[in-house]
């Protein structure tokens, strides 16, 4: 598509989206697009008129370009990436800004990302505030910067980095930035002014990018960043394509390596894995919306209690800790109690030596806890958070001392991943205050939680347990109560399928093997081996008085449980880790449990093909999905791939398993559901699967708002 830069196009006005704003010589170039400025075509018209309309005015000597609030600019509008997209497209403005006569400074705030930052990189000097976050995250949607980011960031950082930070789509903050010459300058007290100031120390004259030379470095130092970028994104396509175009800095004359950029831009964006991202990204932001509460105030919260120091309490704690807020820690015990800080302590030692966090953090975000064995602590939190031992008994006994200790106002959350919330929450007398926030180990590291809504809970300590997850950077899901919420009901029904699949003539190996390959981070029973098989068995003995005797029952697992397989932790689970290996072998013992098995039910065992692994694990979670969704437990289809994909491994390039089998072939999934429904026999139950796709058919990638 040719690409206008002439004043005259059509379009190229400036609209309310862009204004200008003149003190003395300087003119402001004004970016207002709420939320984040995203650079829709309104804003890119707006912008190119704008820095034509300075550049002709005699009375203006430079140019800044800024956000009108919080936010420089947030990247291109990604909702426009469905479609073609309009001129003026993003290089023809960021060609003018390069272009132009006058000296442009980009003074940034809040985020500088994707075509955001690209501006920046055309502009002749950058500012930023020290909140400010600066990157090319474009790889994360499937795509590459289209808009010369591979190309100038080169010239300023060098081929290696610049190919480790868009590689990566890192975000980096304005100090980091600093270091590394990103930026020229920070400002400490007024962006404006400082960019003003900046601008006139320029003198008129331009530091155009593109003059500038890569920086020299070796072949070996860049095929090593290379390589290493896409080892980790484990050879994903538009990782790949940013490599490539990012070393054609070195290689190519300017102009054709900006064509090239923006050709594997265009083809990416329409490519399936860029579309499950997009889809993903807002399908994120949707889950967080709960139509009727839309007029509930969150409660303030000051300040946090954590009932339970094992490894959850723990990282709920860091969640907390991370996030500035200050934390009161209670254990039964003054041992426990110990062995919690320890924890805690030796969590945060690990960070400090990868690097992730200084020896001054450290003890900035320790000093935040306050250790105590007295419940009574807890009268003056804001919200307390239980993570004690998944036990009924336990968790009622201490949620009715909950509801006795915490102050009017206070907010109780249980961390339950399975127990029945409307039980626990009446035992605080006090229903409407309590809530689950369901984290997912490693607490402090996974982005999911679950929001569990109950019966009673009020729309307000709704609405604060959605501000906090915000608060502490998690993405939130609404669950309501119903047995495992939605991830683990779900995980559960995935889990099953595999384990039927077992009996009928595949290994644990082979299951794993054939998932990851789809692209899981992990197999079904590695990840078992990993949490623990005893969690699992501890479920089952609890609902075996309750269980059909009829329903299909593997006891596979009880079995390795019975032999003290409980996974990692013991040396062995379904597979076998010698001498503390992470990393499981499979074994002999399994298998004869396994073959056991099979015939003790009469199965005669067969070999199961990857395609059918496959398709069985991931439709068995769409056939619950769709029962889950029915009964109301899930808000809506694409919440279930949020979950799916934040807290269970499911490739986020597939976009979630509902998003991935509404792009199957109706007969295929209609097939694949009667094969599961004939492994499953008595008890059954069929989804309304079409009407849970419809919504995620490939016409209508962005999910349906409410
Ligand atoms: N294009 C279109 N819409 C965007 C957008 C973009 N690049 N970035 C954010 N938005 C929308 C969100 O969908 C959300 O819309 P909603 O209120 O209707 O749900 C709104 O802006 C606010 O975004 P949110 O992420 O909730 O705000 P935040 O303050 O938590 O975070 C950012 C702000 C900029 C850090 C975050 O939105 C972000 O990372 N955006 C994407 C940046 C990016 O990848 N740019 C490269 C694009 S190729």
């Amino acid at each position: 598509m040719p690409i206008n830069t002439d004043a005259a196009a059509p379009g190229e006005t400036l609209n309310d989206r862009v204004r200008i704003e003149t003190q003395t010589s300087i003119a402001f170039v004004i970016i207002d697009n709420p939320p984040v400025n995203a650079c829709s075509w309104e804003t890119r018209c707006g912008l190119l008129a704008a820095i034509k309309q300075c550049e002709h005015d005699p009375a203006i000597a430079a140019i800044v370009v800024m956000g009108a609030s919080r936010m420089f600019m947030a990247g291109a509008d990604i909702s426009e990436f469905d479609g073609p997209i309009r001129d003026p497209q993003m290089p023809a403005v960021i060609a003018a800004i390069e272009d132009c006569a006058k000296p442009v400074v980009a003074a940034m705030s809040g985020a500088a990302l994707g075509a955001g930052f690209e501006v920046a990189l055309a502009c002749d000097a950058r500012i930023a505030t020290e909140d400010a976050v600066l990157g090319l995250p474009e790889v994360l949607l499937g795509v590459i910067p289209g808009a010369g980011g591979t190309q100038r960031l080169p010239r300023l950082i060098g081929i290696s980095r610049a190919i480790n930070l868009i590689g990566r789509g890192s975000r980096v903050v304005a100090r980091a930035a600093l270091r590394d010459g990103m930026i020229d300058a920070i400002a400490s007290e007024d962006l404006r002014e400082q960019a003003a100031q900046l601008a006139r120390s320029l003198k008129g004259e331009k530091r155009r990018l593109r003059d500038v030379l890569v920086p020299p470095e070796t072949e070996a130092v860049i095929e090593a960043a290379g390589v290493k970028t896409l080892a980790q994104a484990q050879g994903d396509r538009a990782v790949a394509a940013a490599i490539a175009s990012v070393r054609k800095a070195a290689t190519l004359p300017f102009e054709q390596a900006l064509a090239e950029e923006r050709a594997a831009f265009q083809d990416l964006r329409q490519s399936r894995e860029a579309v499950a991202k997009r889809y993903l990204f807002f399908a994120e932001r949707e889950a967080a919306r709960v139509a009727d509460i839309k007029n509930a105030k969150a409660r303030t919260i000051g300040r946090v209690g954590i009932v339970g120091a094992g490894t959850m309490g723990v990282g709920i704690a860091m969640c907390f800790l991370d996030a500035d807020v200050a934390i009161s820690l209670v254990e039964r015990d003054a041992p426990s109690l110990e062995a919690g800080i320890e924890r805690l302590g030796v969590a945060y030692r690990r960070m400090v030596d990868s690097g992730r966090i200084s020896d001054e953090v450290m003890t900035l975000r320790l000093a935040l806890v306050s250790p105590s064995i007295d419940m009574q602590t807890l009268a003056d939190v804001d919200l307390i958070i239980e993570a004690v031992f998944e036990d009924m008994d336990i968790k009622r006994s201490l949620m009715r001392q909950l509801g006795g200790i915490a102050r009017p106002g206070t907010v109780i959350a249980s961390n339950t991943s399975y127990l029945d919330l409307d039980a626990l929450a009446h035992e605080t007398s006090r229903p409407s205050d309590v809530v689950g926030l369901h984290f997912f180990a490693p607490a402090q590291v996974m982005r999911l939680l679950e929001i569990v809504r109950g019966a009673d809970t009020a729309p307000d300590v709704l609405a604060t347990a959605l501000s906090v997850a915000r608060k502490i950077g998690k993405t939130p899901v609404i669950a309501r109560v119903g047995e495992g919420f939605i991830g683990n009901r779900l995980y559960s029904a995935y889990r099953l399928q595999c384990e039927f699949m077992l009996e009928e003539g595949a290994l644990p190996e082979q299951i794993d093997a054939a998932l990851v390959a789809f692209g899981f981070a992990m197999g079904p029973f590695a990840v078992a081996d990993l949490s623990g098989l005893d969690i699992a068995w501890r479920t089952r003995q609890r609902l075996a008085p309750t269980r059909d005797p009829q329903t299909r029952y593997s006891d596979i697992l009880d079995r390795l449980c019975e032999a003290g397989r409980f996974g990692q932790k013991s040396g062995k689970g379904w597979y076998v880790y010698p001498d503390g290996a992470r990393r499981g072998i499979p074994d002999d013992e399994t298998r004869i449990v396994i073959e056991e098995a099979s015939r003790r039910k009469g199965l005669t065992r067969r070999t199961i093909n990857e395609s059918e692994i496959v398709h069985r694990a991931i439709c068995a979670i769409v056939n619950e999905a769709a029962l889950l969704l029915a009964e109301g437990v899930s808000q809506r289809a694409s919440d279930v791939d949020v979950v799916m994909v934040k807290g269970y491994g499911f490739p986020t390039r597939e976009g979630g398993p509902l998003f991935w089998a509404a792009r199957l072939a109706p007969q295929d999934l209609q097939g694949w559901l009667s094969v599961i429904a004939t492994s499953i026999g008595h008890g059954f139950r069929l989804g309304d699967v079409a009407a849970t796709l419809a919504p995620l058919a490939p016409a209508t990638p962005r999910p349906q708002s409410t």
